[in-house]
């Protein structure tokens, strides 16, 4: 352990992994540390994301959604399947094997890209100096030209309702119960708390979810918003909107809440809580004051837009610095900053990293949305399109929501691209595409998309930004 590297990374999050892959190609001798291991004794890799985040919820729901469709959905189109039942062990453990089998292979990408990896604590002591402490509390000091902190976001606890990992849980407990509760309760209806709300109450649970916020999802374009909203509470979820959590109380294996809302005082009783409140950047106990790093007032790694620090050689990425928590801004942030580190320019256009909320209908976007651009004082206009107008939405039975899309007023430059519909996640690429080459409205128009497909209605949405859509089918015919 005594060798120089010429990078060293803490932490093997989607930013972490990344990071040490890019910087492997482009020839730095590289070295990732990673303090996460399993029952077995085994180093765990990418994170969050891998382990309690983006892969097993997305398993969870692509189940759960399976599930739900073969009950309200089959018998509509003429399948006929009869008892259909859940068996949640064998789901979860169908999630874990999937999560494994993802882990196995980022170990092995790192392996043939001689990415050294050292399982341990990593705590930065200089520009050139990483401790490690590793098994048995033995400490190590690696010496390296560059540190990437990577340490990501642990979620936020909250005195009113602390988790205890079995009745009152964060994000992790909720992708593992073992039965389905009763009656779910929710605190946040962020993108934690309808995703996994949409999980449960598929599988059969009464969802509560209570939100401090007087507006659902309101960082969300409003016009999507408030039609998701009507949607998942047609499809059963309770969302409470604010909803001050004051209290809670566990009594035999129930939580007892109280909150307020209206001005009025009100108790629910559930048989299991999760806590989604947001979560706060990592960053407990990795960097000593001789380090000289500096924490921004939000309690994030204080960065520049090349994810430089204060310190020279010293970089921090993904949830641990500014912007969105997401795993792919994670991992744009570590091939930027691997790259700068190899000599070579990097940027990142912030603008254009696209978010999904993975529920049913799926909510994406890119850009900026109309309240933004409201408050900019941009001059705008706009163009919608149903997808019950859209043949392949209607051969699929999924017509819920739409597209819209904001572009510049004068110049027809795309502003941003929201999208509420099946697949929205995958659709919300050709904004991102569209958005990164400076596409106008009018070019989406004048590309030829295939038929039958849900990404004509992008095209159909940019026609309509000058008033063209051609399929706009009246709803009642
Ligand atoms: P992390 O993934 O948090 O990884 C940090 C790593 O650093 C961990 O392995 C940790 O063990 C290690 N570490 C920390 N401190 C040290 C130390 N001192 N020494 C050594 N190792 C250390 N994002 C999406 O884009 N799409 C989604 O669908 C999505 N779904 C999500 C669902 C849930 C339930 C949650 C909780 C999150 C979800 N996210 C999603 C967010 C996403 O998981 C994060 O944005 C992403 O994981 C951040 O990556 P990161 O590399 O910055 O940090
Ligand atoms: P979030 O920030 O998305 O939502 C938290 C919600 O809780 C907000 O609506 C907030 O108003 C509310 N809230 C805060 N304090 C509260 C309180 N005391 N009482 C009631 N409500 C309260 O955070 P969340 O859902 O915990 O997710 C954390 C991060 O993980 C997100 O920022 C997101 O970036 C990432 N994530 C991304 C997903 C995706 O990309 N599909 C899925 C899940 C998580």
């Amino acid at each position: 352990m005594s060798d120089k590297y010429d990078v060293i990374i803490i932490g093997t999050g989607p930013g972490g992994y990344v990071a040490g892959i890019r910087a492997a190609q482009l020839g730095l001798k590289t070295a990732c540390i990673e303090k996460w291991v399993n029952i077995d004794g085994n180093i765990v890799y990418g994170g969050t994301c891998l382990n309690v985040g983006c892969i097993p919820s997305k398993a969870l729901l692509e189940i759960s959604y399976n599930f739900v469709n073969a009950i309200e959905k089959f018998e509509l189109i003429g399948i006929n399947v009869s008892n259909i039942t859940i068996d949640i062990i064998k789901m979860i453990n169908s999630k874990n094997k999937t999560v494994a089998t993802i882990n196995r292979g980022i170990s092995a990408i790192l392996k043939n890209n001689n990415i050294t990896v050292i399982e341990g604590i990593g705590k930065v002591l200089s520009s050139n100096k990483v401790e490690v402490t590793g098994k048995n509390c033995i400490k190590n000091i690696l010496n390296t030209d560059n540190i990437i902190i990577a340490t990501g976001s642990v979620p936020i606890e909250t005195s009113v309702a602390p988790v205890n990992g079995d009745t009152i849980v964060d994000s992790s407990g909720a992708l593992n119960f073992t039965a389905v509760p009763d009656h779910l309760g929710i605190i946040g209806a962020g993108a934690i708390g309808i995703e996994i709300g949409s999980v449960w109450n598929r599988l059969g649970s009464k969802v509560t979810i209570l939100e401090s916020e007087s507006k659902f999802l309101h960082t969300v374009d409003e016009d999507l918003s408030k039609e998701a909203y009507k949607l998942f509470t047609k499809q059963g979820i309770d969302i409470q909107l604010g909803a001050i959590v004051i209290s809670s109380k566990i009594n035999d294996k129930k939580i007892q809440v109280i909150y307020t809302k209206d001005n009025s005082i009100k108790t629910i009783v559930f048989d299991k809580l999760i806590v989604s409140i947001g979560r706060r950047p990592c960053i407990d106990n990795i960097l000593y004051s001789s380090a000289g790093v500096v924490i921004d007032e939000k309690k994030f790694i204080q960065v520049n837009e090349h994810c430089k620090t204060n310190v020279s050689g010293i970089y921090a990425i993904g949830d641990v610095v500014r912007g969105p928590m997401l795993a792919h801004k994670a991992s744009e942030e570590g091939v930027m900053v691997a790259n700068i580190i190899a000599g070579h320019k990097s940027e990142i256009n912030y603008n254009t990293i696209p978010n999904v909320i993975y529920t049913y209908p799926e909510i994406a976007w890119v850009g900026k949305n109309e309240q933004n651009i409201k408050t900019l004082g941009i001059e705008y206009k706009i163009g919608t399109f149903p997808f019950y107008s859209c043949g392949r939405s209607m051969a699929t039975n999924s017509t819920e929501g739409f597209i819209k899309i904001i572009a510049n007023a004068k110049t027809d430059r795309i502003l941003g691209i929201h999208i509420l519909g099946q697949h929205a996640g995958e659709l919300i690429a050709n904004g991102v595409i569209a958005m990164e080459f400076g596409a106008s409205a009018e070019d989406i128009a004048l590309t030829c998309f295939a038929h039958p497909t849900l990404s004509e209605s992008i095209r159909e949405a940019a026609l309509a930004v000058s008033g063209n859509a051609i399929n706009i089918v009246n709803r009642n015919i």
